[in-house]
């Protein structure tokens, strides 16, 4: 299977991650790439302190989504939005909103449920997902870019514990609906951003048994981020061969970075080994960049990079 078909596979794909491993910049990329297939895409993020438009000089998301591209969208999905978004759905009517919402009893209720946010924010992507035009999916993919590991989990278990704690009602009709949508995999998928390093390729372990034996979702891509490309097969011989026919060689320094940067590559290539073999053989693998990424461009380079390992 190439990767677009792999991309397209689902409607909305979770991105997670240890921390920094670029989940943000994965998902921008893979909106793009979409989104110049022709798909019509919605990325939606879920930590407005990090709102991934800075990287491309925006203003921070809100909840209501808004046009980057040419068939991209981009949206937040904040919990307090979310929550009142959800309440007005229901209510239908914002005097009716302000009057149960905004009274003081009713908040207090609300701070008391656990995980109430997070659900929310779960209706608020079932709620795009399922959103229709002339009978037509309104968004062909949705890209989540979602919280680090541990946190994941515990969204990914929000509507199970709702089905099973909450008393008969919209709030528990609600998360069966979500459970379903989770659990299909031509509607919800989780891909996992890691890095040729040891800390990330553990977590990516971890994340894998832990949404497999609890049947959270179904696993989509794999996808290493800043790798450093291996160097043409006889570089290195080369140089030693010229270091070492002249001791005073002016490349002497040249080859201790080569050096040093063939021993990082190949110890980060050993840990991605820890990985399932058949997760490692199709996972696709981006470029380490020296500069920042900042920018359009910067991200339409990565769209690239993963479209030519169709
Ligand atoms: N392939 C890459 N090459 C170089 N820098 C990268 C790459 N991918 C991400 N970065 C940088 O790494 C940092 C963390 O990326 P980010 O997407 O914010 O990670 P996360 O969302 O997982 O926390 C950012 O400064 C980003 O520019
Ligand atoms: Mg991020």
């Amino acid at each position: 299977m190439s990767v677009t078909d792999r991309l397209f596979d689902t409607r909305v794909r979770f991105l997670s991650g240890k921390g920094g491993t670029g989940k943000s910049s994965v998902a921008l990329a893979l909106c793009l790439l979409a989104a110049q297939k022709g798909k019509r895409v919605l990325l939606c993020e879920t930590n407005p302190a990090e709102s991934l438009a800075r990287f491309i000089g925006e203003k921070p998301l809100n909840g209501e989504p808004r046009k980057l591209a040419e068939n991209l969208h981009a949206v937040a999905l904040i919990p307090r939005e979310a929550i009142r978004e959800y309440a007005l759905m229901i209510l239908k009517f914002k005097a009716l909103y302000n009057a149960v919402f905004e009274n003081r009893l009713v908040q207090y209720f609300l701070r008391a449920v656990p995980s109430l946010g997070e659900y929310v924010m779960l209706g608020k992507l079932w709620f795009h997902e399922t959103q229709r035009e002339d009978g037509e999916p309104l968004y062909d993919l949705i890209v989540v870019d979602a919280p680090a590991t541990g946190h994941l989990i515990s969204w990914m278990r929000v509507p199970q514990v709702f089905t099973e704690m909450m008393p008969a009602g919209p709030l528990k009709k609600s998360a069966g609906d979500f459970l379903e949508m989770l659990h299909d995999p031509a509607r919800a998928k989780l891909d996992i951003v890691t890095l040729p390093e040891e800390m990330p390729v553990n977590e990516t372990i971890e994340m894998d048994h832990a949404v497999t034996q609890q049947r959270l979702i179904t696993r989509g891509l794999t996808i290493i981020n800043r790798v450093t490309p291996a160097l043409g097969s006889d570089l290195l011989p080369k140089l030693k061969e010229v270091v070492s026919a002249d001791s005073e060689s002016l490349f002497r320094p040249l080859l201790e970075a080569v050096e040093t940067r063939e021993h990082w590559r190949t110890l980060g290539e050993r840990y991605l080994k820890r990985l399932p073999a058949d997760d490692l053989a199709s996972a696709i693998r981006i470029t380490r960049q020296e500069a920042p990424l900042s920018g359009l461009a910067a991200f339409e380079a990565i769209a690239k990079e993963i479209e030519g390992q169709l």
